[in-house]
């Protein structure tokens, strides 16, 4: 037998702004085997499973008998923009406190847009008592770009209180019960019906920069942008001009192309952003434990993980 063809005994947890209860957790549940938390205290050749966020380039190129990648989040394109091993699984998660929390959050922002709480605020600021008519939500299109597990849940969620909902995806989706549109062509239909704009598309060579200024030269005037996939998705400059020239209303931001958003950047204090850090959304071991547990004992037993991710595809 030789070394490659040895299982190892070690699963490396690296994901240092994780709750500190995964390595317990998944101690416990794979008692035979050591979790080690820094890749120096693991035997490289050991290693059988890397649960990560994150990971510094090289770490994973450096596993040579590693079975499974599993991402301890939903987006996996910096992972991607990795040198990794040739031929190793990569899962993501889809957690479903993930998608709860992310869903709160649409909704929560959705909401407040269409009750115009920014103008309302600003009113505050200014000492003006500027009275607002309410309206019923179903006057307010939210257009969700991006239809994965996370832009179908928000957009149930929308429907549910009332909101009209449009949705487009890079492939057309049969059988749901709002309008989507689908594909480069179908994309200024969608803009020309959405009040508020949801980016939750994941971060491929695709979709990077796909919010520039042609993009928002023929959105809906007066539209707001609520961005919750990735900051490479927006052209920073681009949208801080629409906001300006009025074609854009206001921007809810939670990610940036870097994170921390640099304490000089002009989105900080712009009167038209809402800036979030990156907290719209997080994974916890409640209710993603299982997902992951369940992967590792399938990469044990040489079967696909859940949730794969197709690194072609980027997503
Ligand atoms: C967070 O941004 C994630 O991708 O899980």
């Amino acid at each position: 037998m030789t070394a490659a063809d040895k299982q190892g005994r070690t699963i490396l947890f690296h994901s240092p702004g994780s709750d500190k209860a995964w390595p317990v957790e998944i101690q416990k549940a794979f008692p035979a085997f050591k979790v080690c938390t820094q890749f120096a205290d693991a035997e490289p050749g050991d290693v059988v499973a890397a649960v990560v966020w994150n990971p510094p380039p090289g770490m994973l190129e450096a596993l040579p008998n590693l079975r499974l990648i599993q991402v301890v989040g939903a987006g996996v394109d910096k992972l991607l923009s990795n040198h990794l091993p040739e031929g190793v699984p990569i899962a993501r998660l889809v957690d479903p406190g993930l998608v709860a929390r992310m869903t709160e959050y649409v909704l929560m922002h959705s909401l407040a847009l269409h009750r115009q709480m920014p103008d309302l605020q600003r009113a505050q600021r200014e000492r003006r008592w500027t009275y607002l008519h309410p309206t019923p939500p179903k006057r307010t299109c939210v257009g969700i770009l991006g239809l994965g597990v996370l832009g179908m849940n928000c957009a149930r969620s929308l429907s549910s209180v009332g909101f009209t909902v449009v949705g487009w995806s890079k492939s057309r989706k049969e059988e749901l019960d709002f309008p989507c549109y689908a594909g480069p062509a179908e994309l200024d239909q969608f803009k020309q019906q959405a009040d508020i704009i949801v980016l939750l598309l994941p971060l491929t060579e695709e979709t990077e920069n796909l919010v520039d200024e042609n993009f928002l030269a023929t959105v809906k005037k007066g539209a707001a942008l609520i961005n919750v996939g990735r900051g490479k998705l927006v052209v920073d400059n681009a949208l801080i001009e629409a906001l300006d020239a009025g074609l854009l209303r206001h921007a809810i931001l939670d990610v940036f192309r870097t994170e921390p958003l640099p304490v000089d950047h002009p989105f900080w204090d712009h009167p038209k952003i809402t800036v979030t850090p990156h907290n719209s959304s997080s994974t916890h071991p409640a209710t993603a434990l299982n997902q992951v547990v369940g992967n590792i004992r399938r990469a044990l037993a040489g079967e696909p993980p859940q949730n794969q991710v197709d690194p072609a595809r980027g997503y």
